[in-house]
């Protein structure tokens, strides 16, 4: 049997988010029902942490605690990976050890490698390139609050960081439209974008690509890992903020997501975060919805 893993966004068909979509619903309602309900039970996740993280962190130990099994914490600091332990080498010892395998790391190519010597599924919890749950997450919010996202318009106010990414494969898999508009000298990675996406438009001025749209969202204008950038990044990142100017170039009942930690006063102004089109803490909570649906279909498939 071939192991299915979640390494990026593309990873998954259209069906099969479509499926995972439905199952956070009934997972999510058991668990406001508190309803027990335990699927993985005797499972063991582990997640491997190279960067910080709160809401990761908690969601998957929640989670997989919800759903009947246990999780492992490890980070870089006090497990062997820290002294240089191959990645190869730990992906073998570590997956004939428990079910499933969380990794919150730096380069892509390091969860790719960890995965191509996995017995048993990995799921990326954020990389430099990439951070598919966190959109997971975000589009189920999406349908939660306005139903159907195919055909509607996201901006992206920012940084071309990880989150951006995994948005533009998410508008390839589900049909939308992503307005993008990072500061000159941040732009989009063509070598990050599929060739054939044609789902996503540039724009120079931060307030242009709000137009029209039905969410706007934008991320943090340092991410982890590029810390020593950032007295450059708040300059020529000056005017990138989303503030109620550019919330009202969007739709009326446009919505505003960020994956937090957010930084008021940078890159969204806190009238917006804390205002009525914000909807970032119910994206906070839907990762671990969503995640526990995630973790069940790539442990057990589809349930009949
Ligand atoms: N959004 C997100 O992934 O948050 P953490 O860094 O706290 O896990
Ligand atoms: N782009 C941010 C997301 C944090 C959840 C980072 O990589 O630090």
């Amino acid at each position: 049997m071939t192991i299915k893993h979640f390494l990026q966004f593309s990873d998954f068909s259209l069906d099969e988010f479509e499926y995972v979509i439905e199952r956070s619903r009934i997972i999510k309602r058991k668990f406001k029902n508190y309803e027990q309900y335990h699927p993985l039970m005797d499972r063991t996740l582990v997640m491997v942490f190279e960067k910080n993280s709160t809401r990761t962190r908690l969601s998957f130990e929640a989670g997989m605690h919800q759903l009947g099994g246990a999780a492992i914490y490890l980070n870089t600091r006090d497990s062997q990976l820290g002294r240089g332990e191959p990645v190869e080498d730990a992906a073998q010892v570590m997956s004939r050890m428990c079910d499933i395998i969380m990794i919150r790391t730096f380069g892509q190519d390091i969860i790719e490698r960890f995965a191509a010597n996995s017995r048993v599924p990995v799921i990326n919890g954020l990389t430099n390139e990439h951070h598919p749950c966190q959109v997971l997450a975000d589009v189920f919010t999406y349908i939660e609050h306005r139903g159907a996202i195919t055909g509607k318009t996201v901006a992206w106010i920012g940084d071309a960081n990880n989150m951006l990414y995994s948005w533009l494969q998410a508008a390839q898999v589900f049909g939308f439209h992503v307005n993008v508009s990072t500061p000159a000298g941040y732009e989009i990675d063509p070598g990050l974008v599929k060739a054939d996406n044609q789902r996503y438009s540039v724009f120079s001025n931060p307030s242009d690509a709000c137009a029209g749209a039905d969410l706007v969202t934008t991320d943090v204008w340092t991410s982890m890992g590029y810390e020593q950038e950032n007295a450059a990044r708040l300059k020529a990142f000056d005017g990138w903020i989303v503030d109620s100017e550019k919330m009202q170039r969007a739709n009326v009942d446009a919505l505003f997501m960020h994956c937090l930690p957010a930084h008021r006063g940078e890159e969204v102004s806190a009238e917006v975060i804390d205002g009525a089109q914000s909807v970032v803490w119910d994206e906070a909570e839907n990762r671990l919805h969503v995640q526990k649906a995630l973790m069940e279909y790539l442990l057990l498939g589809r349930l009949a």
